[in-house]
């Protein structure tokens, strides 16, 4: 089966999905994007994305090429198109096609790209639990935007890869953890209290990490919204990373020591179960 993208107004083939030389996403970067996660042919948690993705073009003024039920159409219809069942599906939203120059241009649209794809869940690195590396945050003042300029996030996960580990732990000048490369990170302490770095311009607000926020304060589990230091990382109980594509991932290792015993604690568990659920059933 050829894999079918949409482009500016057309399902084309995969292989022939092409966008201008001149497009400010391929030149400067200057375009933001989403990835929702689909599962049994589903997307979970739309309504989040949209809202995130209105954040983010509101704060770049790029005008939206069309309204949500549009474009929840096309995403729709990609996965259709594709027999996704469980993957994900990637929309990315430029301010156009213009002649270079670094201001905005004044007379174009929008350019909006959407993909699809299946995935194997990350199941036996859920049960086993992954380690992670920490490097230093190199990025903009603006990460709560989510933007396609991705190259610090690209070569701090590099990093991780050549280290044998899954991720890296970004940590900024203060040596408090912002958020993996792609991911937002966790710990848990000695009493069981959940702990992520609040939603401010140092970090991406991801879906998962809000949904997960919801389901622990209702499950009763104490959430804390707060920095945390690479040290008290290293010391926590229990630590996890949450993103549409990892769910809930146990982190058992930060730069080679192990966290609590070495292996995912019971309130990762139970965080993780309680995702799974909401995010089977959305
Ligand atoms: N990344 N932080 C960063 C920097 C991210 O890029 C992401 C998502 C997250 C988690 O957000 P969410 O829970 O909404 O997926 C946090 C996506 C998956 C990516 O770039 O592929």
């Amino acid at each position: 089966m050829s894999r079918i993208a949409y482009v500016n107004g057309q399902y084309v083939p995969h292989r022939h999905a092409a966008v201008h030389v001149e497009d400010r996403g391929y030149q400067f970067a200057d375009g933001v994007y989403e990835v929702i996660a689909v599962r049994d042919g589903r997307l979970v948690d739309l309504a989040p994305h949209f809202d995130r993705l209105d954040r983010s073009l509101g704060e770049l003024d790029i005008g939206a090429p069309m309204p949500h039920a549009s474009m929840s159409f096309i995403l729709k219809e990609v996965v259709r198109r594709n027999r996704v069942t469980d993957g994900v599906v990637y929309l990315q939203i430029t301010r156009g096609v213009a002649p270079r120059d670094h201001q905005f241009p004044t007379d174009t649209t929008a350019a909006m790209v959407v993909t699809a794809r299946n995935a194997i869940p990350k199941m036996a690195q859920r049960e086993a639990g992954i380690g992670v590396i920490s490097t230093s945050d190199i990025r903009w003042k603006r990460c709560d935007i989510k933007t396609i300029s991705l190259l610090p996030n690209v070569l701090a996960k590099q990093k991780a890869v050549e280290a044998g580990a899954y991720e890296a732990w970004q940590v900024d000048d203060d040596g408090y953890v912002t958020e993996g490369s792609a991911t937002n990170a966790w710990i848990v302490t000695k009493d069981g209290e959940i702990i992520t770095r609040q939603a401010d311009e140092a970090i991406l607000s991801g879906v998962t990490r809000l949904a997960v926020m919801a389901l622990a304060e209702r499950d009763g589990i104490t959430l804390i919204e707060r920095p945390f230091s690479l040290e008290e990382a290293k010391a926590a109980k229990e630590a996890f990373l949450t993103s549409t594509t990892s769910n809930v991932m146990p982190v058992i290792e930060i730069d080679g020591s192990p966290i609590g015993n070495g292996h995912p604690g019971t309130t990762t568990r139970s965080v993780s179960e309680l995702y799974e659920r909401f995010a089977n059933s959305d």
